[in-house]
């Protein structure tokens, strides 16, 4: 049963798909104000657990905290911190009564989950224009799958992209990229695709290459190709300002910028400098924007990650003058009214400014819209602009696109990954927690930056995080300039590095697989503990083991220096370790508290009982997978209802695609 309320005047950001009929009055549960704004409360009961809100810090579990949907180029994912790059606004509230709520709304709005009183859920903002969709059913597993229903069918990749993944900011020269490509290869450890980041453009401008590096740059392409290895170039949001180059031209001549109150483009600095931002809420720039992948794509690229779509702003013209004014006064009278401090918080506070953000507009049938209204939407939009581009590139191709900042209704565009983490211990368990709060929200192609994008890595780390990163659609490494060389064969004994990703290509038919039918059929492929076992008591209170498909449940380490670690068993399952020897141990535990070893070179899995697994023989990439040689791993008897499709045409519906597998022994 699915309530949609109108509330004002909403801008539509088509996050829904389908009609809904829209009901008047007041919610059928909690109360709600539209006195100042919007402010809908709710009295959460005492065992009462609220799921969702995709991208965000802390538990699975979100009750005892404030979040804030306000896409923020934010690298710092700590406890405190109220909002990263994606704005989520579904969640389950599940205990004495079992409903979903959705905050259509494109701004700044806040989550007050049990923490200014602790049994008091509010939701607020400051215009009350906002479609709010109430969602109730038995379970909060049947509310995900009703609300996944009306946002439409999540995004799919190439089968490529469920390949591993290299990544480094850094990356310059082909000589650089052979390095890599060879680093893997010689090394016999499997990889897909290497990402390339801004260093191959031309002085940062999107849809360029770098003129000296990147000579005849399709024979590149092929030339990877060849090795089974796809690059992955990043585009930006913002077009840097340069007469004679092209994508700026356009975007000036065709008014595709957004732009000041006073018409003129919106002027804001990021990695190339000062730059223009394509009003991507415009369909005809949008349009625009999208068929600007061409220039690339027609040169053999099939996949893009697109970055800095918050969108994030290191300072503005305006935000300058007003630093330099400053700096200007403290430096002429140093007792004087400005303290250094001020200028210190001045020079911080030009990055992300609100100001800015209030100071441009997009034009949306006809109207100026200004961008703070609608400041979550860029992201999705950017993303929807590619995907759209590739529609009409090639209808029938899967082109693989991610996105760093993003909004429901992005999901049905490409996938994200996770932004600037750090490598922390801690952030294993953090990736592990939004996963299924992000495939709650159709966000289902999704993983963080293995090792850590920040800080140093040690090789320990990696190698745990690794052995999670296995089962994320996305598997990337990826890490900032100037940390510590993070690529698998920057390490010492190799070979367990070559293990732990083989498994990932061992397991990809069940990856696969479970992946296209959570996709498929609008489910999710990352659960809770307690949406597969309602029943269960202890199932809530689990916050770092995932349900991945319908077959096994997952259980990483995630702290240093252990040598396992303790796993909750909601029913019989059979352990599962895959050794470095290329052995798999298997050990039928009974429901209940255990604690299991496991080594850095292990990679364990649950699977559950009475059900099975295919596993093929490991390959170095996708293209080289033995889907007829598959064997199963569990229970005797049991059956598995294998999808599998070529990996790049969108023939998904085809029942072909599925068929019954039996483990007889
Ligand atoms: C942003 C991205 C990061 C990328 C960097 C340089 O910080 O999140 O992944 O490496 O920009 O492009």
């Amino acid at each position: 049963m699915v309530w949609k309320f109108k509330y004002g005047n909403p801008f539509e950001t088509e996050a829904v798909v389908g009609s809904i009929k829209e009901t008047e009055g007041n919610p059928p549960f909690g109360t709600l104000s539209l006195k100042d704004g919007f402010c809908y409360q709710y009295e959460l009961s005492k065992n009462d657990v609220v799921y969702g809100l995709g991208e965000a810090v802390r538990g699975i579990n979100k009750r005892g905290h404030c979040y804030i949907s306000n896409a923020s180029d934010d690298p710092n994912h700590l406890e405190s911190t109220r909002s990263i790059y994606g704005a989520h606004n579904f969640i389950v509230i599940a205990g004495e009564k079992n409903f979903g709520l959705f905050v259509d709304y494109p701004a700044k709005l806040t989550f007050d989950i049990g923490y200014t009183f602790s049994d008091i859920l509010e939701i607020s903002c400051q215009d009350a224009n906002l479609y709010l969709y109430v969602i109730e059913g038995e379970t909060p597993y049947e509310i995900v799958k009703q609300f996944r229903k009306m946002i439409g069918r999540s995004y799919i990749p190439p089968k490529f992209a469920f390949g591993f993944g290299q990544s480094r900011w850094g990356y310059k020269t082909k000589e650089d990229f052979r390095k890599v490509v060879g680093g893997y290869r010689e090394n016999h450890i499997p990889i897909d695709m290497v990402y390339m980041d801004i260093d191959y453009m031309q002085d940062f401008k999107d849809f360029t290459l770098n003129e000296e590096n990147f000579k005849d740059f399709p024979a590149f392409v092929s030339e990877m190709k060849e090795q089974n290895i796809r690059l992955i170039p990043i585009i930006d949001a913002g077009v840097k300002i340069e007469p004679g180059y092209q994508v700026y031209e356009e975007g000036v001549k065709n008014g595709y910028f957004c732009k000041r109150e006073d018409g003129s483009n919106f002027v804001a600095a990021v990695w190339p400098g000062y730059t223009h931002f394509p009003d991507v809420l415009n369909p005809e720039a949008r349009r625009w924007f999208g068929d600007c992948y061409r220039i690339l794509t027609e040169q053999g690229i099939e996949g893009f990650w697109n970055d800095m779509n918050e969108p994030a702003i290191f300072y503005t013209p305006e935000g300058m003058k007003e630093a330099y004014e400053q700096m200007r006064e403290c430096a002429e009278d140093e007792n004087g009214k400005v303290s250094v401090f001020q200028v210190r918080e001045t020079l911080v506070n030009l990055q992300n400014n609100r100001k800015d953000y209030e100071a441009f507009y997009h034009q949306v049938d006809g109207q100026m819209v200004r961008h703070d209204k609608v400041h979550n939407l860029f992201g999705y939009n950017m993303t929807r602009a590619a995907g759209e581009g590739f529609e009409r590139i090639d209808p029938d191709k899967r082109f693989l696109l991610f996105s760093r900042s993003s909004y429901i209704g992005m999901h049905r565009y490409g996938g994200i990954w996770t932004g600037d983490n750090k490598s922390w211990w801690d952030h294993i368990l953090l990736n592990l927690k939004m996963m299924p709060s992000l495939n709650m929200c159709g966000f289902l192609y999704t993983g963080a930056d293995l090792g850590g994008f920040g800080a140093d890595a040690t090789r320990d780390l990696l190698l745990r995080w690794l052995a999670f990163g296995v089962f994320t659609p996305l598997m990337r490494n990826h890490a900032a300039v100037d940390t510590r060389e993070q690529e698998c064969y920057q390490f010492e004994h190799v070979e367990d590095f070559r293990h732990v990703i083989e498994v990932r290509y061992r397991l990809l038919p069940y990856l696969y697989s479970e992946y296209m039918k959570a996709a498929v059929f609008d489910d999710m492929y990352f659960k809770p503990l307690s949406f597969e076992y309602p029943q269960d008591t202890f199932a809530p209170q689990v916050e770092d083991q995932l349900m991945l498909g319908n077959e096994i449940m997952i259980a990483p380490v995630y702290t240093q220096n252990a040598k396992g670690r303790y796993v909750y068993l909601p029913e019989e399952m059979m352990f599962i370790k895959f050794m470095p020897d290329g052995s798999v141990y298997e050990e039928k535990l009974p429901a209940g508290h255990h604690y299991v070893e496991v080594a850095l070179n292990e990679v364990p899995l649950f699977i559950r009982g009475g059900k099975c697994i295919p596993v093929a023989e490991t390959a170095e990439s996708v293209a080289e997978l033995q889907m007829d040689t598959l064997e199963l791993l569990g229970y005797s008897g049991a059956e598995y209802l294998l999808y599998d499709d070529d990996g790049n045409h969108k023939d998904y519906d085809n029942p072909e695609n599925m068929k019954w597998m039996k483990k007889l022994s």
